[in-house]
């Protein structure tokens, strides 16, 4: 795709499912990747080596880099940390993919405190630290860059007893307008995709049961599950000039779950 060629692209949460795929497929376009992880540096250094021989499989992108940060986005000074790791090793930080992202399970009327805050931690406040972070840097070096938030149908689809997860991808959405907003004259774009039920660890619930698959997949229009693979593609689109007049935009992909499917046969003659 146009123009990611020579970027340098940092990824939260990449030692697996959407965020790997992110990351393989970036540096498969020719960018540098910064591989974020918290704790599994196994499976990060497994996206490192995956997207050098992805990168390889075309000769021109063979020169492409990576770079291992462990760090917990929800922290302020692990934040400032990974964009400034980053910085100093390739000299520029253009796009970021907030993509870090944990949920937990109860009824709302019985979270703990603890997990509230966590969830909001990670997937929100976590996701704006580290744009502000590249934002300053960005207008420091007075470059363009692409911010892109992983977002969740369930930016726009209540969820019960997954409050806190509802809340922060909602909030997601309004961070990514309100940022593209602020600085769209300065070049710097934001947006979000926002996948529907997708098969990576986060649901190894359901993807690790062919029954609980298929229940899944049955409320799914498209009636299948999405792949990390097909998020990335809309990732890389979002980062490449090709997308250089879009800014604000939420992508839903998500085999149609969005479009009210008890609408797909009429409810009465
Ligand atoms: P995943 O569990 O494989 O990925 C989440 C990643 O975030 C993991 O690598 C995890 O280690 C990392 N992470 C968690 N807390 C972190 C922290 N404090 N600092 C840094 N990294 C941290 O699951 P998946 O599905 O790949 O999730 C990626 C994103 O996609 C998440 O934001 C999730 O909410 C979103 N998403 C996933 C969907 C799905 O069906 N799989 C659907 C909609 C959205």
């Amino acid at each position: 795709m146009k123009g990611l060629t020579g970027k340098t692209a940092l990824i939260t949460g990449a030692s697996s499912g959407i965020g790997q795929s992110i990351a393989i497929r970036l540096a498969k376009e020719g960018c540098n990747v910064v591989i974020n992880y918290r704790s599994d540096s196994e499976g990060a250094e497994t996206t490192r080596q995956r997207a050098m021989e992805k990168a390889c499989q075309d000769v021109e992108n063979c020169g492409v880099k990576s770079l291992l940060i462990q760090g917990d986005v929800s922290k302020e000074e692990d934040a400032v940390s990974l964009v400034q790791q980053t910085i100093e090793h390739f000299g520029q930080l253009d796009i970021l993919i907030n993509n870090a992202g944990v949920q937990t399970e109860s009824p709302s009327d019985a979270i703990e405190v603890d997990d509230f805050d966590w969830v909001l931690g990670v997937n929100l406040r976590g996701a704006y630290l580290c744009a502000r972070e590249t934002i300053k840097h960005l207008l420091a070096q007075n470059r363009p860059g692409s911010i892109i938030n992983i977002s969740s149908v369930h930016e726009i689809i209540p969820r019960p007893q997954y409050l806190s997860y509802s809340i922060s991808k909602g909030g997601m959405g309004n961070m990514t307008k309100t940022l593209a907003l602020e600085y769209a004259a300065k070049g710097i774009r934001v947006n979000g995709i926002a996948p529907g039920a997708t098969i990576t660890p986060i649901n190894e619930a359901w993807t690790e049961d062919p029954e609980k698959q298929a229940e899944v997949e049955s409320h799914i229009p498209m009636g299948r599950a999405g792949t990390s693979d097909e998020m990335a593609a809309a990732v890389a689109f979002f980062a490449s000039d090709e997308a250089a007049y879009i800014t604000g935009q939420t992508l839903y992909i998500d085999g149609g779950l969005t479009l009210y499917a008890d609408f797909q046969e009429p409810w009465s003659a």
